[in-house]
C-alpha cells in the first residue's frame, strides 16, 4: 500500500513513501541551524519552517520514489506528541491531502514511531510480543511495554528533562555547541584518546535513581551538577572532555539500570530502541553489555531511523491501517 508519511512534531520538516514496510524514499530538512544561536528549539521558528517546507520536502519525497501524488492510497501524519504549532502544520498539510484525494489519513503517535522505526525494512512485520520499547530522544524519555502494534503502555518516563534535552542543555553550559548529543559524546570520546579514562580522572556526578523500584527517571540533579562544577571555571578543551565522558556514563548508567530493571520485573528479554540519543555509541555500548551478561536481545533502527524522519510514520500508519 503506497503510504505517505508526513513528520513535522519538532524541528525536522519531514516526509517519505513507504510500500508494504520497504522505504521507497525519506526526505529530512532540517531548521537546526536556525535554532543553533538559542541553543534550543524556539517553536514559533520551527513552526513556520515546517509551512515554508512541507510541499518541497514531499514533492521530493514523491520524486525520489518515481511516484506520484495520484499513485498515494494513504497519508500517515505525526498526530503527537510535539510542538503545538509544529504538529498543526503537518496535520493541515496531511488533512488537505487527503481530502482533495479522497483517500484515507491515519493520525500516529510520534514515540510509538520511533519505536516502529525497527521493523522498517524488514519482510514480514511479525516482532514478538510483548516487549519492552524505550524512546530517548530530545522531547521524551520513556519506557513502554508494547503487547501489540497498538498496545504501548507507558511504565517509566522522566519527571523534568528528556535525555536529549539535558545533553542539549549540558553542551550549552560546556559552550560547544547545538544539538549537544553529538558534541558531547564527540568530546567524552577525547577523554578516552586523551588517557584520562585510565588515570581514573572521572568526576563522579550523581546517579539519580529516584526510588530504586521506581522506572522513572530525573535529569535536572545531574544537569545541575554540571552547572555548579563548571560555572566560573575557564574551560580547556581537555576538561570539557572531562565533563562530557562524567556526564555521560552518569546519564547512561542510570538509563541502563532502569531499562534492565523494566525487563526483569515484566519477565521480558527483548528490548527496542528508538530515538535521537539512540544513536550514541557508548549507550548502545552499556545496553549491549547489560544484555549479553543477562542473556537478553536488543535491537535499535537502521542509520538515518533513529532520529525524527517520516520513513517510520508512514511504515507504523500503513501497519495500523492493515493489521490493526
Ligand atoms: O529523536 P530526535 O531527532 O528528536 C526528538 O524527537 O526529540 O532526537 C534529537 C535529540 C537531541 O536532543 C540530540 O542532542 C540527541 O537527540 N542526540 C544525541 C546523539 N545524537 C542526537 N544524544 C546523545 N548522543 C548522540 N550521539
Ligand atoms: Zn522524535
Amino acid at each position: 500500500m503506497i503510504t505517505l508519511g508526513i513528520e513535522t512534531s519538532c524541528d525536522e520538516t519531514a516526509a517519505a513513501v513507504v510500500d508494504r514496510g520497504k522505504v521507497l524514499s525519506g526526505v529530512v530538512s532540517s531548521s537546526v541551524p536556525l535554532h543553533r544561536k538559542y541553543g534550543g528549539v524556539v517553536p514559533e521558528i520551527a513552526s513556520r519552517f515546517h509551512i515554508e517546507y512541507i510541499n518541497r520536502v514531499t514533492k521530493k519525497a514523491l520524486i525520489n520514489a518515481k511516484k506520484t501524488i495520484v499513485n498515494v492510497e494513504l497519508v500517515a501524519v505525526t498526530e503527537l506528541p510535539g510542538l503545538p504549532g509544529s504538529l498543526l502544520s503537518g496535520l493541515s498539510f496531511a488533512k488537505a491531502l487527503s481530502y482533495s484525494l479522497n483517500i484515507p489519513l491515519i493520525g500516529i503517535n510520534h514515540l510509538h514511531a520511533h519505536i516502529y522505526a525497527n521493523f522498517l525494512g524488514k519482510k514480514r512485520f511479525s516482532p514478538r510480543f510483548p516487549f519492552i520499547g524505550v524512546v530517548v530522544s530530545g522531547g521524551h524519555t520513556n519506557i513502554f511495554i508494547c503487547r501489540s502494534i497498538k498496545e504501548f503502555s507507558v511504565v517509566g518516563s522522566t519527571k523534568d528533562d528528556a535525555v536529549g534535552e539535558a545533553f542539549d542543555k549540558v553542551a550549552k553550559i560546556l559552550g560547544i555547541g547545538y544539538p549537544g548529543g553529538p558534541l558531547i559524546e564527540k568530546y567524552a570520546k577525547r577523554f578516552l584518546r586523551f588517557g584520562m579514562a585510565r588515570d581514573n580522572n572521572s568526576i563522579d556526578f550523581p546517579r539519580v535513581f529516584l526510588d530504586r523500584n521506581s522506572l522513572d527517571f530525573s535529569l535536572s540533579g545531574v544537569k545541575t551538577a554540571v552547572l555548579y562544577y563548571a560555572r566560573e571555571k575557564k574551560l580547556s578543551r581537555r576538561e570539557i572532555a572531562r565533563i562530557s565522558w562524567s556526564f555521560q556514563e552518569a546519564v547512561f548508567d542510570v538509563l541502563t539500570g532502569k531499562i534492565i530493571t523494566a525487563c526483569k520485573r515484566f519477565g521480558i528479554k527483548e528490548i527496542f530502541l528508538g530515538g535521537g540519543v539512540i544513536s550514541n555509541k557508548c549507550l548502545r555500548g552499556k545496553i549491549k553489555a547489560a544484555c549479553k551478561r543477562l542473556g537478553y536481545k536488543f535491537f535499535f533502527p537502521p542509520a538515518g531511523l533513529c532520529v525524527d524522519n517520516a520513513a517510520m510514520v508512514a511504515g507504523l500508519g500503513e501497519a495500523l491501517y492493515k493489521y490493526a
